[in-house]
């Protein structure tokens, strides 16, 4: 059995929920493999929305289990207050729901403060400040402190550890210093939250994979892949689907399709360089319509033409076989569409609609459709799946797929 993986194509926000509900709908389990909780991810919960940040798009399905695997990094604080808000709202998370991996590293105030004091300063690329670099950094530096390690009640030591010689950076730069006793206190909320929802396996999906549909939900997208984007301005974990099967850890033969998510235009949140960028009213007109605020930070987000010469490096390095492709609608009205090609702009005739019923069913308008046969020529990956709307069911399925 091969279980398909989803993941952004771009800078983030690609608008991966729409098509990450409808899987999540089908399947039995639903893995985070990699950040923390600097993701966003709209939900509406008997008519409120409600954005979640760290736990994985099946929480609203019954039926589904979800799990935050080894390769994230979690914020107990932050998890706790995701946690009751769902559960104020009638989801349950029984710990036969929801579980979080002994492995993935904990996010404390010292990690907070170390973001944002960097963020602070001259070397800032825009991040999150949800801790998530230096969570990875004291991980990579081998002080981090694990799930596990909370559960046993063997991460106080380390706390101090990390506190003493976290804060000498902030305090050489005079920045605020992350209390010992806040840390330690977080450590005692932390353990409660983890006690109940931890996973011990070391391969929980071994033997899962082989009988149960899964789906792997990427957070961020590939140009903010650590390794692979616009280094320095990019997130501290691995983007790329092939980090599933370390991240997870998901057995590396039954992963199947991967689905990359883009946007019909790029948005980018945070420092970095951006060639189609639209500083213009163009810009302005998409934000307002697309609501390009960040769901973590509420920032604005910048906005450009798409960029298909990232796509399609973003596609191989992905080796990404289907794109869906989201927001298309958004760029409706626009008399003509951009794209950047081998370096240039090429210009499209724009549409005043995506799709249109024909014969009872969906299909995409004559203009929208070759801006997308263009899109899917260059990229190099079927555009299997399109987006055309707001709503969850405003989807042209393109190809026929079986994703399982
Ligand atoms: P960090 O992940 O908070 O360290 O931020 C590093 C970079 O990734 C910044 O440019 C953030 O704006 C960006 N980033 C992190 N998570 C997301 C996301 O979910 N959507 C969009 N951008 C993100």
């Amino acid at each position: 059995m091969k279980h398909p993986i989803i993941i952004g194509l771009q800078y983030g926000d690609e608008g991966k929920g729409k098509i990450t509900d409808t899987l999540a709908k089908q399947a039995d389990w639903v893995i985070r493999f990699n950040g923390g909780n600097n993701a966003g991810h709209t939900l509406w919960l008997g008519g409120k929305k409600i954005v979640t940040h760290a736990v994985p798009s099946g929480v609203r399905y019954s039926h589904a289990k979800n799990f935050i695997g080894p390769g994230c990094v979690v914020d107990p604080v932050a998890l706790k207050k995701e946690i009751d808000e769902l559960i104020s709202h009638g989801v349950d998370l029984s710990p036969e729901k929801f579980k979080v991996d002994f492995r993935a590293h904990v996010t404390l105030p010292i990690h907070l403060a170390l973001d944002s004091g960097r963020e602070g300063g001259a070397q800032g690329i825009g991040t999150t400040k949800r801790g998530i670099g230096p969570t990875y950094t004291t991980k990579t530096d081998r002080v981090g402190i694990r799930v596990g390690e909370v559960v046993e009640g063997k991460a106080f030591d380390k706390v101090r550890f990390l506190c003493q010689n976290y804060n000498s950076i902030l305090k050489a730069a005079g920045l605020p210093e992350s209390s010992e006793s806040q840390n330690l206190a977080a450590l005692e909320s932390a353990s409660d939250i983890f006690k109940k929802y931890i996973s011990t396996d070391p391969t929980p999906f071994f033997d899962v994979a082989k009988t149960k549909k899964c789906l792997l939900e990427g957070a961020q997208g590939i140009m903010l892949d650590l390794d692979h984007g616009s280094y320095p301005f990019v997130t501290s974990s691995s983007t790329l689907p092939a980090y599933a099967a370390v991240g997870a850890p998901f057995p590396l033969r039954n992963l199947g399709h991967v689905i990359g998510v883009a946007k019909a235009y790029v948005t980018r949140v945070g420092l970095g360089p951006f060639d189609t960028e639209l500083k213009n009213e163009i810009g302005e007109r998409i934000r307002a319509r697309g609501a390009e605020f960040g769901a973590t930070t509420g920032r604005p987000r910048r906005i450009g033409w798409i960029n298909v010469d990232e796509l399609r490096l973003a596609v191989r390095l992905a080796d990404c076989n289907h794109i869906a492709l989201t927001k298309g609608d958004i760029l409706a009205g626009e008399p003509k569409v951009f794209a950047q090609m081998n370096g240039k702009l090429v210009a499209f005739e724009g549409w005043e609609k995506c799709a249109v019923e024909q014969n009872g069913k969906k299909v995409l308008t004559p203009a929208f459709e070759k801006f997308v046969s263009a899109l899917e020529e260059f990229s190099g990956a079927s555009i299997s799946v399109v987006g055309t709307g707001q709503d969850r069911e405003d989807i042209v399925w393109r190809k026929e797929v079986s994703w399982w």
